[in-house]
């Protein structure tokens, strides 16, 4: 079976029990400043599961993309990506255990559908602890389906309990679904599912969302009983096809081929392959990045800054490889055409991902020239390099450590990896400490200030469009308990003069009062109406619609408030010019 069939055949199943099909989110979370990525199918779907009715229904099912950086690191061995595609469905307060466990089960053993033999799959429960006690009933159900005690693995909570996404909001027990790898023997008597030895590979996982994470730790009892299950595409068809590494299917074999061809090599060693492995990896997710229609390019921030590291580590690693430069737009041409078809907007910003790439190519030899000849300094000067130098070369310079560390060995020096972690770990507090306000607000956080700025976001984008004409279009929003952040597209910075007028007229929009309402229509009827959408393929064909009285409308997810009314006064503190034809804006309610 193939990549497109899974996919395909997922959605088919789901279909048949009534789940509705939603279109894959974008990378990029809409205003949830907790985290930088989508990181799972449920993390678009935060307001629903905490009970605001969804469009579409109670059911529903799809294939996200995500990028997850939590698991950098490990990228470059057998299992862990990037960026992969996670296979979903959710019960919104409908149905739980019982179905979705045997719903996940069909799909897997069914001769109609995987065919997986049940001999192969084993499955974990969440223990229980003090707060939460042991998923008793989840292991019942898979008892009865036929998978004996010794295949079921009761784990604790690092294992076995999931969400939430940010710092706050849905989460609760979950059980896993693995794989037993034909041909990888277990390590030992104690080896089970989530071990690294790689005997068990997990495929599946049934979340059962009961609770709500509170911001200072506690845990409440959501308002229903949600599913969110996530199957990781790469993984499963890679068991499927009886491939022991997710490098070995259609979805990376041309890629991984296409690496070692550049590298002039007929066999890689088993350093040499984890490199290949990690170019493949780190191009296809900053190319799946940079292809949202949010347009991240490499910078020194957020998102962007994802991107920089995930190029800059291809570079070097290829360079390792004895790759000649130039190699980035090759690989990106290859991602493109592996997903053009499946998700439309990595077509549609094809040329900007290829520009992006060759500027930081260019841009990271250049600096790299730099480095090295800082490198050389220190080294006459003191005779050695200290883990704070190679610190300093890795943040001034972008010069990765592994690259720091390869060239010292050439001198004979050992880098002392203590002191460099001590200074990032140093970093890493001061630059927590920095964006310490980032960890509030977001999805999850349906509080009165977040909840007003959002509502100003629409006035502000109608009260853009009237002042500076339709060529204005929303391409991202941020909002924290603080302000909201506004990107549009737009050739230059306002004037002052303009940015009193859209002032004035929010201000206007405010004082009327005006209703806010919200209805549901399909998107066709929605943009009929002149409601605005920028985001087409993350609505579905069923979408909410927000108008606030007759000055805007908008579609949108919400929440919002009842009345203009409440908002207060209107007042843009900062704009910016972040990229060719891009502003942004940051704005508050006093
Ligand atoms: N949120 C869960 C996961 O990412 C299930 O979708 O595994």
């Amino acid at each position: 079976m193939r990549a497109d069939e899974l996919r395909q055949l997922y959605l088919k199943f789901f279909k048949e029990k009534n789940h509705a099909i939603i279109p894959s989110a974008s990378l990029i979370p809409e205003n949830d400043p907790t985290v930088l990525f989508t990181t799972a199918g449920m993390h678009p779907l935060v307001p629903f599961l905490l009970g605001q009715p969804h469009p579409k229904g109670k059911r529903l099912a799809n294939c996200q993309k995500c990028i997850r950086t939590t698991d950098i690191d490990e990228v470059g061995d057998t299992g862990h990506l990037t960026f992969f595609e996670m296979l979903g469905n959710w019960s919104l307060g409908d149905y739980w255990k019982e179905e979705a466990i045997k719903w996940s089960f069909e799909f897997l053993t069914s001769k109609k559908w995987l065919g997986f033999d049940p001999e192969q799959l084993s499955v974990t429960v969440f223990a229980g602890d003090d707060e939460v006690p042991c998923d008793e009933e989840s292991a019942r159900i898979w008892k009865e389906l036929g998978i004996p005690e010794e295949r079921i693995f009761y784990l604790p909570r690092e294992d076995n309990w999931w969400g939430p996404a940010g710092t706050t909001g849905p989460c609760g027990p979950c059980t896993e679904m693995f794989i037993r790898v034909e041909g990888v023997p277990l390590c030992g008597p104690d080896c089970k599912p989530g071990c690294s030895c790689g005997a068990y590979f997990e495929i599946w996982n049934d979340v059962f969302m009961e609770y709500n994470k509170q911001s200072d730790g506690s845990y409440t009892k959501l308002k229903q009983r949600n599913v969110d299950t996530g199957m990781g595409l790469e993984r499963t068809i890679a068991m499927l096809q009886k491939k022991s590494t997710i490098y070995d299917t259609e979805l990376f074999q041309p890629i991984m081929e296409k690496i070692k061809e550049l590298a002039r090599k007929d066999e890689l060693t088993t350093e040499q392959v984890r490199l290949q492995r990690i170019i493949a990896d780190h191009i296809k997710s900053a190319v799946m990045i940079m292809a949202d229609d949010h347009r991240i390019s490499p910078s020194n921030i957020e998102q962007g800054y994802i991107v920089r590291r995930l190029l800059r580590k291809s570079i070097h690693s290829a360079d390792v490889l004895g790759i000649q430069p130039g190699f980035l737009k090759e690989i990106a041409e290859m991602v493109i055409g592996l997903y053009k078809d499946i998700y439309d907007e990595v077509e549609r910003n094809r040329d900007f991902v290829i520009r992006c790439i060759e500027d930081e190519e260019a841009k990271f030899r250049k600096t790299l020239g730099k480095a090295l000849k800082r490198f050389e300094k220190i080294l006459k000067q003191n005779g050695t390099i200290t883990g704070k130098d190679a610190f300093l070369l890795f943040t001034s310079f972008g010069l990765p450590l592994e690259m720091t560390r390869d060239l010292a060995e050439e001198h004979g020096i050992e880098i002392n990896m203590d002191e460099f972690r001590k200074e990032f770990e140093h970093h890493r507090e001061i630059s927590r400490t920095a964006t310490h306000g980032k960890f509030k607000g977001g999805l999850a956080d349906h509080s009165e200030e977040i909840t007003k700025l959002h509502s100003a976001t629409h006035l502000l984008q109608e009260a853009l469009r009237r002042v500076l004409g339709d060529e204005v279009r929303q391409m991202g929003s941020n909002i924290t308990r603080e302000r909201l952040r506004f990107d549009f597209t737009f050739s230059r910075k306002l004037t002052p003069e303009e940015i009193k007028q859209v002032e004035d007229l929010v201000n206007n929009a405010i004082q009327r009062d005006l209703a806010v309402k919200q209805e549901f229509m399909p998107l066709e009827k929605a943009l009929e109406s002149g409601a605005l959408a920028f985001f087409k393929e993350t609505y579905g064909d069923t979408v909410s619609v927000y108008s606030m009285g007759d000055f805007s409308r908008e579609v949108c997810g919400g929440p919002h408030v009842e009345h203009t009314g409440v908002l207060g006064k209107f007042k843009i503190v900062k704009q910016k010019k972040i990229g060719a034809g891009i502003i942004r804006i940051k704005a508050i309610l006093e």
